[in-house]
């Protein structure tokens, strides 16, 4: 096992530098405990660098961070800038030049008071989601014929390849495999009005023929958002597609505790690979201390098992339990928890203590 990894670090915008140092305090902690050090190397990119420079992500800054062990991102996206501009600019090109087609979204309840569904607990929901995270309608072909006239028309097109759908529904039936829980994978999808998803209904029959201990089932993504509500104890590890991935993981995170609880890993297996919380860089809370650090540092927690340093993220990820349900809380988690509310930095600092004081 390495001794010593390299980590491109790019803190971002709005909440994504507060979640940040929090997190790589613990992470640091935890990588000094069990003899190993991350070597950081941070990144400005986001709307200050851009308002300043003019610049997005130069391609010397993307093929230096391509040859780091792992990357780690806190959020971007600001309201001064063009919609969409530093998002894809950075994120998506993070995603899509790095062939990260794996966006891996645990969904996990620590605590039963984090869930406002009337009578689930952390037994009811404890489930995966695999988004495709390289094609769709994110993959940018689009275009304005008529811009600005009566008579517009704006096109995008939603893109799905054998190539990019197998790899990911594989990749899904392993983790289903690799719980070793309920070995249940849904395809989640909605092949009856897109029918190019035909492509992903296919591509599950055949794959799945391969993998006869795992149980296969199907939703439809507007059913499986009444699920997800009603009954999220049916799933076990979920595929689907980048749009619909996105979607239905912010509606997952607040059976979870919310924006602020919600990790994510964007994987490609063996190779470098961008973790960050599923949040965005909520400007409407930017700088005043009230950003919950938790779904950053459980992205952390995916970054270490990615490394190979599985025991370590698992040790993490029960000290960031044990913070829910007796430690300090920002803000977001007093309606759910009770008051008072605490800072980033009240809760990173037991956050640490927890960490430390841990086996
Ligand atoms: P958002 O996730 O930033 O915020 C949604 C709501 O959740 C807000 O009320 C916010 O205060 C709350 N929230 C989010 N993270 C929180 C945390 N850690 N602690 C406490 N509360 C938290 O989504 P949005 O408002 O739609 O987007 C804001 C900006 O972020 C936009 O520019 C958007 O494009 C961008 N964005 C970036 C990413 C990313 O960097 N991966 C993801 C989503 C959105
Ligand atoms: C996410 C975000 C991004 C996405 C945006 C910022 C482009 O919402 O990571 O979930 O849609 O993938
Ligand atoms: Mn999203």
């Amino acid at each position: 096992m390495p001794k010593h990894y390299r980590i491109a670090v790019i803190p971002g915008d709005g909440i994504g530098p507060e979640v940040v140092r929090e997190a790589v305090r613990v992470l640091d902690r935890v990588a000094a405990q069990e003899g190993f050090t991350l070597e950081r190397t941070p990144y400005p990119f986001g709307a200050e660098h851009y308002l300043k420079t003019k610049e997005i992500f130069p391609d010397s800054a993307f093929d230096e961070i391509a040859r780091h062990d792992a990357i780690l991102l806190g959020a971007i996206g600001d309201p001064r800038i063009e919609v969409g501009l530093l998002e894809f600019g950075i994120i998506a090109r993070l995603r899509f030049g790095l062939d990260l087609y794996v966006n891996l979204r645990p969904v996990r309840l620590y605590a039963e008071h984090l869930c406002p569904l009337k009578g689930k607990g952390p037994e009811h929901v404890d489930f995966v989601v695999v988004r495709e995270n390289t094609e769709d309608a994110y993959a940018g072909m689009r275009g304005f014929f008529k811009k600005g006239t009566p008579d517009e028309v704006a096109t995008q097109e939603i893109i799905f390849t054998r190539k990019g759908v197998e790899r990911v529904i594989r990749y899904a039936f392993e983790l289903a495999r690799s719980r070793g829980r309920a070995r249940k994978l849904t395809l989640v999808d909605k092949a009856n009005a897109v029918r190019a998803m035909d492509l992903w209904t296919r591509t599950f029959a055949e794959v799945g023929a391969e993998y006869p201990d795992i149980t296969r089932e199907h939703n439809y993504i507007d059913a499986a958002c009444m699920y997800v509500v009603k009954n999220p104890e049916w799933f076990d590890t979920v595929v689907t597609s980048n749009m619909f991935g996105d979607i239905f993981t912010d509606l997952a995170a607040m059976i979870q505790g919310g924006m602020g609880i919600a990790a994510s890993g964007n994987i490609h297996p063996g190779r470098v690979s961008l973790f960050e919380p599923v949040h965005g860089s909520a400007p409407d809370i930017a700088r005043q201390g009230k950003a919950n650090p938790l779904a950053m540092v459980l992205s952390g927690a995916l970054m270490l098992e990615h490394l190979g340093h599985r025991p370590e993220a698992q040790r993490l990820s029960r000290a960031v339990e044990e913070q829910v349900r007796s430690g300090a809380r920002t803000p977001d988690l007093v309606p759910l928890l009770g008051g008072p509310a605490s800072t980033t930095e009240q809760v990173g600092n037991e956050l640490l203590a927890r960490v430390s004081a841990a086996p």
